[in-house]
């Protein structure tokens, strides 16, 4: 078998799993900021991605399948019980997954949410939230429930071999992997068997709500783009120029350019770049066609931070401006540098 494990600064943990006969390849729990390294090592291992797998619907990172699996033209595989209407394969409990010569099986595990599953392979299971090393997944967010968890563990994936090899969803320690043998014996949430004392136990931990998980839910379960994606795409489409460049551009009068401050009036009226006109984003499409009739214009955007900028950079081409640059940078890194500002001052617009 050809394996990597994929760890993200935030502690979770995807797999690329391949058959080395046949070089075809799995990545089971992808995170959106790592498809290129998931490319990347398939590349190296000389494989080729043929499923993205989601072992549950995740509530604390941004899931990677659905983007993978377009950009490769392959199925999304999560479990049957899975609420998202992207999935292309959803798999019943002991269904499988043929990578060549391997065999992914799936089982059904819920607990930490209703659509949960587990893939055994050979000697490895990838756990996703269900077994944790040194815990288990959390049941208090949408779909936990302890009963189900309890029973997942101790009538389900606890039984399978002690020499399997576990990996899961995620590890905050940078921990590899661990066994079930070994889980049996240390884990500290699997020492006492007895249902209402686990029960009881996952409802006293009282954990904080993950960051980000009204848009992590919103987005893996509908497959709509978190924000970060957004602008992230946004950027991958137009050139941008750097403070000094444009600080350049204004000392020599900004004669190729339209210098744009895409902020709402009372910001551009307390200070903006000096030459800059007005068009807030908000406005921007409404009004592009009189603010701006000549579309072989230069044109450079810019707001407070450089990411609204981006996005109205990115508006401005898909509407057929070819020569828009969106700025490095925004208004408060402007002033930071100590780069003139014209305006009443903070405070003191109408
Ligand atoms: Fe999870």
């Amino acid at each position: 078998m050809v394996f990597e494990s994929i760890a993200t600064e935030r502690g979770c943990r995807s797999y690329l799993v391949g058959c080395p006969d046949t070089s075809r390849a799995a990545v089971i729990d992808p995170e959106i900021t790592q498809l290129d390294r998931y490319q990347a090592l398939a590349a190296r291992n000389g494989l080729s991605i043929r499923y993205a797998i989601d072992t549950h619907t995740h509530a604390d990172h941004f899931s990677g399948t659905r983007e993978l699996a377009h950009r490769l033209g392959v199925p999304v595989v999560m479990h049957r019980k899975s609420p998202a209407p992207f999935v292309d394969l959803r798999l019943d409990n002991g269904e499988m997954i043929v990578l060549g010569n391997l065999r992914l099986t799936a089982i059904h595990t819920p607990g930490h949410t209703g659509d949960s599953m587990c893939l055994l392979t050979e000697d490895r299971l990838f756990t996703g939230d269900t077994l944790l090393i040194g815990a288990t997944g959390r049941t208090d967010l949408p779909g936990g429930d302890p009963e189900a968890l309890h029973d997942s563990l101790f009538n389900g994936i606890l039984k399978l071999d002690p020499a399997l090899m576990v990996f899961p969803a995620h590890d905050y320690q940078g921990r590899d992997h661990s066994t079930i043998g070994v889980e049996l014996a240390t884990n500290p949430r699997l020492q006492n068997r007895d249902r209402q004392a686990f029960v009881d136990m996952m409802q006293r931990l009282n954990l904080t709500m993950p960051t980000h998980i009204t848009e992590a839910l919103r987005t893996n379960m509908t497959g709509g783009k978190a924000v970060a994606q957004l602008l992230s795409e946004a950027a991958a489409g137009v050139p941008f120029m750097s403070l000094a460049e444009l600080k350049a551009q204004v000392d020599g009068g900004l004669t190729d350019m339209i210098l744009l401050d895409v902020r709402e009036r009372e910001a551009y009226d307390a200070g903006h770049i000096p030459g800059a006109r007005l068009l807030p984003r908000g406005q921007l499409e409404l009004r592009v066609n009189q603010e701006l009739p000549d579309s072989t214009k230069r044109i450079l955007t810019y707001c407070e931070l450089g990411r609204i900028s981006t996005l109205a950079a990115a508006t401005l081409k898909e509407l057929g401006f070819q020569r828009v640059v969106a700025l490095d940078g925004g208004m408060q890194a402007w002033q930071e540098a100590g780069y003139p500002v014209v305006g009443t001052g903070p405070g003191e617009s109408s």
